[in-house]
């Protein structure tokens, strides 16, 4: 496993209950000592086992700067991340975390901040609330969930947010306003943040196509289904190593630039995190990750190399 940070030791300190299926985990230092800080919108990788790691992003603020606190939600499918920490965690343990990496930052502005959750993607943007609203911005938050239940930090949502309005999905009567909805009302120059589950990030995507793309950000927290899909073999030139290497169907250009001796940096292997991005020299990507946004990808400029192919044999990387 390589990994593009330092790895941390720390220890488990708190297991707190969240909403159905979420439990919040609070790590600190061993030592008590300062943990590397963050900003909102930040995630880390968190060691599950020598072979599997998950990338959780970070509530800011922490409580003590020797600590880091996630949100975990069980998954029904996967490779078991969140089951290990479900279920098999316990309050003392150590475990290894890298050092934070923020791919979904968010951007100084003058303009209103909108920010949209779905699900468990309320930490990031409850992270970036509390930091714009401590800051003075004017910022509205809107989050959708089943019901007040499944409302991860529902209390707090409720009782000590201002410009906070949350839409219940499953409670019967009147349907809650919709992502598209909320986006019409908004002006272009407005700042519009996103993270919630596939279809949620998708939509977005779509509704925000004619906006400037720096009022736009997102992020996915899950894989897209053909990330891991094996796909038609493809050649590679590897400009600074001067390699041309010749990509199977059934591995992935990570896979083989790793087998060839080529140092690169990865992490979740799921097109996820951005930590294998490479600079596209020339040729033609089939980008398969959720790190890139749709207007990055037609650019091409850069790709996930644990999951994204080459359409031909034309691919050069400044590798
Ligand atoms: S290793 Fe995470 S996006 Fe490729």
């Amino acid at each position: 496993m390589a990994l593009s940070d330092g790895l941390l030791r720390v220890r488990l300190r708190a297991i707190e209950y969240g909403a159905p299926g979420i439990n919040l985990y609070t790590f600190e230092s061993l030592d008590g000592q300062p943990l590397p800080p963050y900003e909102p919108g930040a995630h880390v990788d968190v060691v599950m086992s020598p072979d599997l790691l998950r990338q959780y992003s970070l509530l800011w603020p922490a409580a003590e700067p020797s600590q880091y606190r996630i949100a975990v939600q069980l998954a029904e499918v996967g490779k078991g991340g969140s089951r290990k920490l479900h279920f098999e965690s316990v309050v003392g343990a150590t475990y290894e975390v890298s050092a934070p990496r923020n791919h979904f930052p968010l951007t100084p502005s003058d303009e209103a901040f909108h920010l949209f959750a779905g699900g468990i993607g309320i930490t990031p943007i409850i992270s970036m609330y509390r930091q714009l609203k401590a800051s003075g911005r004017t910022v509205f938050l809107y989050y959708w969930a089943a019901s007040a239940q499944h409302m991860l930090f529902h209390e707090a949502l409720c009782h000590e947010m201002e410009g906070v309005q949350l839409f219940h999905t499953r409670c019967g009567g009147e349907a809650p306003p919709r992502l598209k909805d909320v986006i019409a009302t908004l002006p272009h120059s407005a700042q519009l943040y996103c993270c919630g589950p596939q279809g949620m990030v998708d939509e977005f995507d779509q509704l925000t196509l004619d906006r400037p793309e720096a009022n736009t950000h997102r992020e996915r927290f899950s894989a897209t289904t053909d990330a891991l899909q094996a796909g038609d073999s493809f050649r590679v030139r590897l400009q600074r190593s001067g390699l041309t290497l010749t990509v199977p169907a059934e591995l992935s250009l990570l896979q083989v630039c790793e087998a060839a001796g080529v140092d690169v940096a990865y992490s979740c292997e799921e097109g996820v995190c951005g930590a294998c991005e490479v600079k596209v020299l020339s040729g033609q990507v089939e980008h398969r990750d959720t790190v890139l946004t749709p207007k990055q990808r037609e650019r091409s400029e850069s790709m996930m190399i644990c999951c994204s192919r080459g359409v031909d044999d034309s691919l050069v990387l400044d590798l």
